[in-house]
């Protein structure tokens, strides 16, 4: 397993494609898997259709968005594999996507032997609200379990959240902290390791700190990888004084 590019007591974060990381990734080695991996959706290329086509073209929103519907049925495949051979028995998966797409995650990560459990939603309210038909204001999420599920922290997980967008402005699809709080919040054991193959800013893992549990990040884009340390280090409350101080020494390799 290669060095992790950042560590401390609470997780590890890598840099890099997230399938070759998790291949390398250990049997039973998390407890939950919380993600919102790249929804292929269009988003960009619509965007860039009411500009101007050079602009739709030119590079994508971020990192694998802009992939057709075959590659992304393959792809996700292949992560579904990987992260069920990585999970314990009786893990979730929660995995954000869109209307659009949402069957065909569902799809995929069920015939990666995943058993469906149901379909959250979050509600943006008028504020999150897109477009000019139907104006799209929630988004999605599947969850899965590997086998029998764990029993959930408390009672009250229901399947819906309501909340605004982020103002932070960190990434294009940051999503609100107190979301990821109240998803992270419902998993068992506490402390478990909460993997997140697509963390952009890093939104899981500082939700998997204020929670109490343990992360293991992994980052394609540089960029995003700083941004989510320095998000992980300037969190305090959650962390011990000696958890602190060991934040401070990361394994940048540059
Ligand atoms: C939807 S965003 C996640 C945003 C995140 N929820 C937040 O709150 O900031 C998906 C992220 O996955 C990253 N990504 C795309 N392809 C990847 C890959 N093959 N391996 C690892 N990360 C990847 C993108 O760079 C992007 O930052």
């Amino acid at each position: 397993m290669r060095l992790p590019y950042y560590k401390n007591r609470r997780g590890q974060i890598y840099h890099g494609d997230c399938l070759d990381i998790m291949k390398e990734m250990a049997d039973d080695s998390a407890e939950a898997l919380v993600t919102d991996p790249p929804y292929c959706s269009g988003g960009r290329q619509q965007q860039g259709a009411r500009n101007q086509i050079e602009k739709s073209v030119r590079d994508e929103w971020f990192m694998g968005d802009n992939m057709g519907v075959d590659s992304y049925v393959w792809w996700m495949r292949e992560i579904a594999q990987e992260a069920i051979r990585i999970v314990t028995p009786g893990s979730m998966a929660f995995v954000f996507t869109d209307w659009r797409q949402y069957t065909t995650l569902v799809n995929t990560w069920e015939s990666a032997r995943w058993t469906l459990r149901g379909a959250f939603v979050w509600d943006k309210a008028k504020g999150g609200a897109m477009g000019s038909y139907w104006r799209n204001n929630h988004e999605w999420a599947a969850i899965f379990t590997k086998g029998k599920p764990r029993p959930l922290a408390h009672r009250s997980c229901f399947n819906t959240w309501q909340g605004p967008k982020p103002q932070g402005g960190l990434h294009p699809t940051q999503k609100p902290l107190e979301l990821m709080e109240y998803i992270l919040g419902a998993v068992t054991p506490k402390p478990a390791r909460i993997l997140d193959p697509f963390i952009g800013s890093g939104t899981t893992l500082l939700a998997a700190c204020s929670t109490g549990h343990n992360f293991i990040g992994i980052e394609i884009d540089e960029a995003y990888v700083k941004k989510s340390i320095r998000r992980v280090e300037s969190y305090k409350s959650g962390l011990t004084e000696a958890e602190q101080e060991e934040g401070q020494q990361t394994l940048f390799e540059e």
